[in-house]
């Protein structure tokens, strides 16, 4: 039989008619699970892991993964077991690091407001550094430490005013986004970082976006950091370590983001060249380790051809797949059995059933379809669960996790009892 592989996604191939992902068939997990479920592929997480370990390979660095793009237990799990640290912005997300088995030590907290409960919580833990994001900030986490009679290590994230050349949604070291610390302002704010009681500078860090698919941003945003870190370093306080953040993209529709291990060749040459190449490392990468290790399999339930528009109505929805409606974001729509005999090829707005207009998957895709048939909404693991909702009252999707020929199911269909937890009626 021959296996066909989908453009940028080595572990989701066709074999024959039928997509699988690595060992097992979709439309197999797609009847015992129900649709729509997410199917993420370990293999496609830990290969996309070892492009980053190749690119710091005898070099000291820490790989955060950057959990806001996926939080599910299950990949969280992936993560763990690999090794990695993981970059938080909630104390929620501090909370699933832990019940995952991660190391609370290798726990970053970046995020502009962190609440002192949250700081707290992270301190009791002993998280690896807080990556400060304003001079108030610092204050009060100096105050919470103290209080705590603990030192907090702390990093201050820098707003290097790199263009990152992505979404004006997820671009984050401009001047005008509310990100870090202006570069002017920098140096003196590590001065007071560092007469303040309860913290303890460890690092800078700095992280300009996200699908970001060149690498003239991250060469310049790393060359405005390392001049600070030269000028913070001349008086007086020493950086132990240099987080360059996260943002690399993925290939969604024919982009061409560098691999990680070649992009960080290069970042590393400037590092040396400058004298920085012995210095721990942290990254905070999402999007490009799970984002195309997932899918997202969905039912056409219903077509509705039109005048102007041909509709296909499927079962997910953007309260399982934000982006589309949020950032006009393009997945790529696939048969999971092939095209549907004896249906005409055609031009499909794939729509979900919320009451929304903005409630679509994909614009003019030509498919071959019929009512049953599943689709499978790729690049589909990185900020999709970890952004669904429950609006029009609808459970959250299923998630599996597929090991070879197992599958793991790591989350099961939300019901309408689990959503209604915690309410009352007066
Ligand atoms: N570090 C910090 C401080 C961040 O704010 C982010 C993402 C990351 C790391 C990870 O970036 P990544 O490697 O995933 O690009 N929901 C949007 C993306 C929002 C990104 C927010 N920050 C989307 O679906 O495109």
């Amino acid at each position: 039989m021959s296996t066909q592989h989908l453009p940028g996604q080595p572990h989701f191939a066709y074999r024959g008619d039928e997509l699988f992902a690595e060992e097992l068939g979709l439309a197999e997990l797609a009847r015992a699970h129900g649709t729509p479920l997410f199917v993420y592929s370990k293999a496609a997480m830990l290969s996309a892991l070892r492009a980053y370990q190749r690119g710091f390979a005898g070099r000291d660095a820490q790989i955060c993964y950057a959990m806001k793009a996926n939080s599910s237990l299950g990949v969280l799990q992936v993560f763990a077991q690999a090794g990695c640290g993981f970059d938080i912005v909630s104390g929620g997300e501090l909370e699933r690091v832990l019940a995952a088995g991660g190391d609370a030590r290798k726990v970053i907290f970046s995020g502009v407001g962190k609440t002192r409960s949250e700081m707290q919580r992270a301190l009791a833990a002993g998280i690896g550094c807080f990556n400060v994001e304003s001079e108030a900030e610092l204050e009060v986490l100096s105050q919470v430490a103290q209080d705590m009679h603990l030192q907090a290590p702390v990093s201050i994230r820098v707003n290097p005013n790199v263009d990152p050349k992505t979404h004006p949604y997820i671009s984050t070291g401009l001047k005008g986004n509310k990100f870090g610390i202006a570069h002017e302002r920098t140096l003196a704010t590590y001065q007071r970082a560092a007469n303040l009681p309860g913290l303890t500078v460890v690092g800078i860090d700095c992280h300009i976006g996200s699908q970001i698919t060149q690498e003239a941003p991250y060469l310049d945003a790393m060359d405005r950091v390392l001049d600070l870190v030269e000028s913070i370093e001349a008086a007086g306080i020493p950086i132990k370590h240099l987080d360059f953040g996260g943002g690399l993209g993925i290939d969604y529709n024919g982009d061409t983001p560098p691999a990680a291990d070649t992009l960080w060749a290069h970042l590393l040459e400037k590092l040396d060249a400058r004298g920085f190449g012995t210095r721990k490392l942290m990254i905070e990468p999402g999007r490009s380790l799970v984002g195309n290790a997932g899918v997202c399999l969905t039912e056409v339930l219903y077509l509705k051809p039109g005048e102007q528009k041909n509709f296909c109505i499927v079962d997910a929805a953007m309260n399982d797949l934000p982006r589309p409606a949020m950032y006009q974001a393009f997945h790529q729509i696939v048969p999971v059995s092939g095209p549907a005999p004896d249906q005409p090829a055609l031009e499909w707005e794939v729509v979900g059933p919320v009451c929304e207009s903005g409630d679509w998957i994909g614009h003019d895709r030509m498919l071959q379809v019929q009512a049953g048939n599943l689709l499978a909404v790729m690049s589909a693991g990185a900020y999709c669960m970890s952004m669904a909702s429950n609006y029009n009252t609808r459970g959250r999707a299923a998630e599996v996790l597929v090991d070879g020929a197992k599958a793991h199911l790591i989350r099961e269909r939300e019901t309408p009892v689990d959503q209604m937890r915690g309410e009352k009626l007066a």
